[in-house]
């Protein structure tokens, strides 16, 4: 009678895998599994999370997302992803720090399909940071790599933005993929926004039909900068800020770049959403 309980426990031991503390983060030589839900790294505060996410039938991006308010596989509020065009299998797939120093992200198979191409003589750590920054340092805390670095479709706050960077909507609500919304800063360095569709492409914010000024903004900063700071005021370079209504009070936010597709809908909306969570 004993023998079914015995075998069960058994079982459960050698499906447990050795633990690696994710505590203080991914050490080299070490990696982070699609097959392992434990397998996420968290922030010090709690409040993010970063690990593998379903993004559709057995396809799984390595992604970066808030806790609170609940996060389960099918709501979840994403605000980074590693491989959103390129999601990897279910079983198999790992986000392995090498010794080498570079952080790849492998598909069943083996196939690389996201690497941060970095190199280091000393061993790196991989950390998620309060702010929800993903990022790769050495022993003495020299940045190698961050996720900051390369925004999806969301700029969190204090995340700077600059002539590098650039926010790509989803393709649609629950597909990940890059859509056709784009956030960047224009060589006149003016933040613009352009639809870049299958058939045609526009910028229309701001208004082409206005000059730069006559739209309130300004070309003379060429440093190309901006934020969303801590109290939710969003300020450019190039003159343009704005405040959410709730400018102030104390909540997580980001600014992310809406998915509708609809042309005219996202033309009478305001170009960018603010999600506001409790956290
Ligand atoms: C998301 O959209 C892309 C482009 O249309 C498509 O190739 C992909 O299969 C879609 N992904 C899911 C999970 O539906
Ligand atoms: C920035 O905007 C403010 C008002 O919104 C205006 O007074 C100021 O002249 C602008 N600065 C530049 C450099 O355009
Ligand atoms: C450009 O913007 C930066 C950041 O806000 C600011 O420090 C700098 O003084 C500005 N430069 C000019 C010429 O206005
Ligand atoms: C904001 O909320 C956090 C966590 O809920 C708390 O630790 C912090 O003191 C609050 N700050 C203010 C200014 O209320």
């Amino acid at each position: 009678m004993a023998t079914p309980l015995i075998l069960l426990v058994f079982s459960s031991v050698l499906l447990w895998t050795p633990s690696i503390s994710l505590s203080d983060g991914l050490r080299a030589g070490s990696s982070l599994s699609a097959e392992a839900p434990a397998d996420v790294l968290t922030s010090p505060d709690g409040r993010l999370g970063a690990g593998f996410h379903i993004v559709g039938q057995n396809a799984y991006s390595f992604a970066i997302w808030f806790n609170k308010p609940t996060c389960s596989a099918l709501s979840c509020t994403i605000v980074w992803m590693a491989n959103r065009d390129q999601p990897v299998n279910g079983r198999s797939s790992k986000l392995c720090l090498l010794r080498s120093g570079n952080l790849v992200l492998k598909d069943a198979g083996h196939i690389i399909v996201w690497e941060t191409k970095t190199v280091s003589a000393t061993p790196l750590r991989l950390k998620l940071e309060n702010g929800g920054n993903l990022a790769l340092r050495d022993s003495v805390g020299l940045l190698l790599w961050q996720s900051y670095d390369s925004p999806t479709d969301t700029l969190l706050p204090l995340q700077p933005f600059n002539e590098n960077s650039n926010l790509i909507s989803t393709r649609s609500q629950g597909n990940y993929s890059s859509g056709y919304y784009k956030l960047y800063f224009d060589t006149d360095n003016v933040l613009c926004h352009l639809y870049k569709g299958p058939e045609f492409s526009s910028v229309y914010w701001p208004s082409p039909w206005l000059l730069r000024w006559e739209a309130g903004r300004s070309t003379f900063n060429n440093s190309k900068i901006a934020v969303l700071d801590s109290l939710s005021k969003f300020s450019s370079t190039d003159n343009f800020t704005f405040l959410s209504a709730d400018y102030g009070s104390n909540i997580s936010r980001m600014l992310k770049l809406d998915s509708d597709g609809i042309l005219d809908r996202i033309v009478k909306k305001r170009m960018v959403k603010l999600g506001l969570f409790h956290g």
